[in-house]
């Protein structure tokens, strides 16, 4: 099969067996696999894939199961490598229907970051309806789906993005503040959106410096949830405050985790989320869309930081 390997720190099209299937696994022939951020830091060395995974990289697809449970369904799928490329193996319980005339690329758009968004609102968050929710990099694939998905749940979201541009593509998915943070403090810009109340919940990506300006935001009893450290791992906060606003600091990694995890965040979304996109009130903002061969070129985009949303790869 056609695939993509990295080597030395680039992405190139090359030839590998067609995967072969381990207990529980489907094979699906892929039409088409997004692309992200961890993709790029796995291409640079600063991500390695989990023991087993394959070091093809690609964390989500969309295509037919050809082999396994399921044979002969269109379905998209949260892998733990092995994405780009035309034919991948994936354990069945990770794949997930097509809603009803959504194509491959719009589905190849979903599974990385609807698992992780859900995951970390719900389950690590804890977010409710009526609750403020404050995203740093709104316009990110991330971010474009955290905003649906709060605010489809009844929560208000404010953001951060670092263009006008940008920003105004926030607020037409359902953000009701999205803040210039490259133009304006975002600290003092949420607390005079939210009259001073701050918010109920932040997910962050952006780590590092950003840990103590997140924790000044929080209500009482407010949740920080950390996805990525793009500022650095390592932060200075104020233990007092954490303490006296009885805060509580979480977040996760989605690749290492269990099948049995990743299962049970499948089930959550197919029952409360698949609705939303079989009816169109959610779905992912596709920015470009890249040939396989392409791959390289989808990186160096990404990198560049001009997009808004998902970037996907066309196998077939
Ligand atoms: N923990 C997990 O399970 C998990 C899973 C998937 C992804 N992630 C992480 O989530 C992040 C988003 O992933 P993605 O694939 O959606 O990537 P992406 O589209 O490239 O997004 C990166 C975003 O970071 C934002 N950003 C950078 N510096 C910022 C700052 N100082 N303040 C506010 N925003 C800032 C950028 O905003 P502007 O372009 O507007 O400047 C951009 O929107 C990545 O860091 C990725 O590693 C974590």
């Amino acid at each position: 099969m056609k695939c993509i390997e990295i080597r030395d720190g680039r992405l190139v099209l090359a030839e590998r067996p067609v995967p072969k299937l381990k207990a529980g696994e489907v094979l699906v022939k892929v039409h088409a696999a997004g692309v992200n951020r961890p993709d790029i830091l796995q291409r640079k060395g600063l991500y390695p894939p989990p023991k087993g995974a394959s070091d093809i990289p690609g964390l989500e697809i969309a295509g037919v199961i050809i082999k396994g449970a399921g044979k002969g369904k269109k379905v998209m799928a949260l892998v733990t490598g092995g994405g780009y490329a035309e034919y991948c193996a994936v354990p069945a319980k990770q794949c997930l229907p097509l809603p009803k005339n959504m194509d491959f690329i719009t589905a190849a758009g979903i599974p990385e970051t609807y698992f992780t968004v859900w995951t970390n609102l719900f389950d690590r968050g804890q977010i409710k309806k009526g609750e403020t929710l404050l995203i740093h990099g709104g316009a990110s694939g991330i971010g474009t789906t955290a905003i649906q998905i709060a605010r489809a749940f009844g929560a208000k979201v404010v953001v951060t993005a670092g263009t006008d541009k940008k920003c105004r593509v926030c607020k037409k998915l359902g953000a009701a503040h999205a803040i210039n943070y490259k133009e304006k403090d975002f600290v003092a810009e949420t607390l005079r959106v939210t009259k001073n109340a701050g918010v109920d919940v932040v997910l962050d990506m952006v780590g590092g410096d950003y840990l103590p300006r997140n924790l000044q935001l929080l209500k009482a009893g407010g949740r920080h949830v950390s996805i990525a450290m793009q500022h650095g791992r390592v932060a200075e906060l104020d233990i007092f405050q954490v303490m006296s606003k009885r805060l509580i600091l979480t977040g996760s990694t989605l690749r290492p985790r269990s099948v049995a995890d990743k299962a049970a965040i499948a089930k959550a979304l197919h029952k409360a989320v698949w609705p939303l996109l079989g009816r169109g009130k959610a779905g992912p903002v596709i920015d470009r869309v890249f040939p396989l061969a392409a791959a390289q070129d989808a990186h160096d985009y990404l990198d560049a930081g001009e997009h808004v949303g998902k970037l996907i790869l066309k196998v077939i």
